[in-house]
């Protein structure tokens, strides 16, 4: 029998190594977090108000007397609750002064988050006695004004909700713009088609315009598709007009979209959302998401991009999200990089996207 100081000291063993085994992992990951921050990253979706700062939307529920506020913001993220949130920020960005800190704000996030290149989208607002031109001329103005290494261009976004009236006197309006403005030229590259899926308006009502836009404005479409199911013809109609020119559309979310018809020659790159498309199918883990596992671990040839969406709304960042897909599917960090630079070729400012990530020294 060993004497009790014996057996103490190898228990003191076996703890010391633990904890240095433990205080080993812990470095490792940040490593791995740091690296990732780091890593040149691009955001090809992201909604301008649904990315506000948290604590600037708190400060502005607060100052406006919002009292259901915080309690809405605690709560879980279904797509009722997030369109619901995104009606609580539009109470409080309610003058062109709000939009501006917003925008300015949002870049200094994305650019922390190591983004190099961003394609911030919103929907124009006519904002007091300001016009929706006026919205996007100040959103343009913040961003030609950016002081940081982030290279930003903006998308129009078309709200289906507010029906195809509103849809096509908006694009009037950035087309006015833009026809008579060298700078709104040259940083509003593309319009989005987005808004709550579950609205009545189907995208046939809308597909004329986004031909326009594609066809006499030489923008870039990027149209959300397949976030739920639909009884219309949504889905296919969007797929078709995709596959027609694919450097010049993408798609946002294509949940409920199967796999081969995403895959092949002539795909468009969809805009995947880990965090919120885990929300709004509510999945239990990233690893359930539709398609991640067939790109990564069966080698399924989806060109996507990775994306925050909503970052006030899912909590999130751009780092986060790219930190999510690593840690679920077993990635390396050049699996990362190489993921970047293939979608750099479908930015709607290409040129900009790939001299953006060079500046940043990522490898392509
Ligand atoms: P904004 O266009 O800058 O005001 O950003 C918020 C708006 O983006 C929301 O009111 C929606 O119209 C749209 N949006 C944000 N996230 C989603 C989404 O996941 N699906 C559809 N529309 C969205
Ligand atoms: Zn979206």
């Amino acid at each position: 029998m060993s004497p009790p100081g014996a057996a103490v000291g190898v228990v003191a063993a076996a703890s010391l190594a633990a904890a240095a085994y433990g205080l080993r992992r812990l470095l490792r990951r940040r490593r791995v977090v740091r690296a990732v921050r780091a890593m040149g990253k691009v955001e090809f979706h992201a909604h301008l108000n649904g990315s506000i700062r948290l604590s600037t939307l708190v400060e502005l529920a607060e100052a406006r007397g919002l009292a259901g506020a915080r309690a809405l913001l605690a709560g879980p993220r279904t797509l009722e609750a997030c369109f619901e949130i995104f009606a609580l920020i539009h109470q409080c960005v309610d003058s062109l002064a709000v939009v501006r800190r917003v925008a300015r704000e949002a870049l200094e996030d994305f650019e922390a988050a190591g983004c190099c290149y961003v394609e911030l989208r919103s929907t124009p607002r006519a904002l007091g006695e300001h016009t929706e031109a006026d919205y996007v001329d100040t959103v343009v103005d913040v961003m030609a004004g950016y002081a940081g290494a982030l290279t930003p261009r903006f998308l129009a976004s078309v709200d289906r909700s507010r029906g195809p009236a509103a849809a096509a006197a908006t694009v009037a309006a950035v087309a006015a713009l833009r026809r008579g403005d060298a700078r709104a030229r040259a940083f509003v590259v593309g319009v989005d088609f987005s808004g709550n899926p579950t609205s009545r308006h189907s995208f046939e009502a809308f597909e004329r315009l986004f031909r326009e836009c594609r066809d006499a404005h030489g923008l870039g479409l990027a149209i959300h598709v397949g976030e739920c199911p639909r009884g219309d013809a949504d889905a296919s109609r969007i797929l078709a007009l995709a596959r027609e020119t694919p450097g010049r559309c993408r798609l946002g979310h294509a949940l409920h979209v199967a796999p081969e018809d995403l895959c092949g020659a002539g795909a468009p790159l969809v805009e995947v959302c880990p965090s919120s498309n885990v929300a709004t199918l509510r999945l239990a883990s990233l690893r359930g998401h539709p398609r991640l596992g067939d790109v990564f671990a069966r080698g399924f040839d989806v060109p996507l991009c990775l994306c925050t969406d909503d970052t006030a709304v899912f909590g999130t960042d751009l780092a986060a999200e790219y930190l999510k897909v690593r840690d679920a599917f077993g990635l390396e960090l050049r699996d990362l990089a190489l993921l970047v630079a293939r979608a750099a070729d479908r930015a709607f400012d290409a040129p900009a996207c790939r001299a953006a990530l060079a500046r940043h020294g990522t490898p392509r």
